[in-house]
């Protein structure tokens, strides 16, 4: 295991907030919330997620923040120091991340090639569905997202992963605002925005509450290592309970301003994934300066997915520093061609490979769904009972309270909330999740 001492961190509190922010806004906010909101009953869908962020991934952020905060290691030895033999929970997290890199990755790469695009005006009808499935173009587009992400990564915490995220998160946070107070300048806009907002609760079946925690897992990014690496790099004197509250208040945040962006464009009707990919790019062509308002909406995209496979791709990389005694230099160059390689078969799948299947699913949709709908409320789950139950209740408390922690009168609450009302709520969701998977077959 490397020295404690010489792992680097971030410099000071905004540090820390704004990298954890960049980790949890990202694709999951500003392309799969309006979707999974409109799909789920608007309003209806935002009030349940809200109760799932606040209940669920507000304590499991804070869990997170403190395992790595309170061990100071990469995901796989911190929660082993915690507690021996548990070391596989930190792995599965790992394995998982990787797998979501392999999807997310080629996602992300479109965004730039969609970015260039609309400055140009080249986005026509049928161009999502000939650009996704083609062979080369999403490819290299995802390489070099791929490699913007390693060449951050290999800066180092402070010089790499803190320098970006001051970078990039106000300019995120500056083109959120600027397209949200143009959506919202047209009466229209308000008209159609407020139609998904009402909610519709005849929508709401058992599989809402399961959508709705996925979407607060992932979008918290919670499980898989990332918040507890950039937990493990917080200064002394960070205050973990507020960092989290910052990061969870941001994070919805820019959901809901996303979902007002692309609501407002009057495209309530599109379906799915197609939303920010094929609808928005119809709505900015009708738009006076369309291109312009079309390549931001794009860069947006881009930042807000970049913040967060940097944590990805740090998350992992710390493990084969720390644990596999490698150079930071040779660990990211390992994870950014273990990436690459995945990558490269999850977006042939969507072309040239389609007909190679996974319980007929090709390999993109098998990486979203087995990570989204399996991985993550398991992984919820653990954090939970591990720090509910395993964690040794003396040195949990301490962690968790001490000071810039969770003041004496609020920790039992929260405690409550992890020992019980985590693993039993999310149990109860995933195993109705995987029966009605199931039958679906
Ligand atoms: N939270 C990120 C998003 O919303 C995704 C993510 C998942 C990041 C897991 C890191 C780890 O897009």
């Amino acid at each position: 295991m490397a020295s404690v001492d010489n792992r680097g961190g971030f410099g000071g509190k905004i540090a820390a907030i704004l990298a954890a922010a960049g980790s949890a806004i990202g694709l999951g906010n500003i392309w799969r919330f309006p979707y999974i909101t409109n799909e789920n009953g608007g309003g209806a869908f935002i009030l349940i997620y809200l109760a799932c962020i606040i209940l669920l991934g507000l304590p499991l952020l804070i869990a997170e923040f403190s395992v790595g905060h309170n061990s100071k290691c990469n995901p796989v030895d911190a929660y082993s120091k915690i507690r021996k033999g548990w070391g596989w929970l930190g792995a599965m997290g790992l394995v998982s991340v990787f797998l979501i890199m392999g999807y997310y990755f080629v996602i992300s790469g479109w965004t730039l090639d969609y970015a260039i695009s609309s400055a140009t005006n080249a986005i026509s009808d049928g161009y999502f569905q000939e650009f996704t499935t083609s062979t080369w173009s999403p490819l290299i587009y995802t390489y070099i997202f791929v490699l913007l992400t390693h060449f951050i990564i290999i800066g180092g915490v402070q010089g790499g992963i803190e320098k970006a995220s001051k970078l990039m998160m106000p300019l995120l946070f500056a083109i959120i605002i600027a397209l949200a107070v143009y959506s919202l300048w047209q009466p229209e806009g308000r008209a159609a925005a407020s139609g998904v907002f009402t909610p519709d609760f005849s929508k709401v079946s058992g599989q809402t509450f399961l959508d709705a925690i996925g979407q607060a897992f992932f979008t918290l990014s919670i499980g898989m290592g990332a918040m507890l690496i950039y937990g493990s790099y917080f200064k002394k004197g960070t205050k973990i309970a507020g960092t989290a509250i910052s990061v969870v208040a941001l994070d919805t945040l820019v959901a809901i301003t996303a979902a007002i962006i692309i609501f407002s464009a009057g495209v309530e009707d599109v379906q799915g994934s197609e939303l920010a990919f094929v609808a928005m790019p119809k709505v900015f062509s009708t738009m006076p300066a369309g291109e312009v308002w079309a390549t931001l909406f794009f860069l947006l995209l881009g930042l807000a997915a970049l913040s967060s496979t940097i944590s990805m791709h740090e998350a992992v990389t710390s493990y084969f520093v720390e644990k596999r005694n490698m150079s930071r230099k040779k660990a990211a160059w390992l994870v950014t061609f273990g990436a690459m390689a995945l990558a490269t078969t999850a977006s042939l799948s969507l072309g040239m490979w389609s007909d190679v299947t996974i319980l007929g699913m090709n390999i993109f949709d098998t990486l979203d769904t087995f990570t989204g709908k399996f991985m993550l409320p398991i992984l919820g789950i653990m954090t939970a009972i591990f720090v509910g139950w395993i964690w040794k209740k003396e040195d949990m408390k301490a962690e968790l309270t001490a000071e810039g922690g969770i003041d004496k009168a609020t920790y039992p609450f929260v405690r409550f909330l992890l020992k019980w009302v985590c693993p039993v709520l999310v149990s109860i969701v995933f195993v109705f999740g995987v029966i009605d998977f199931i039958d679906k077959l």
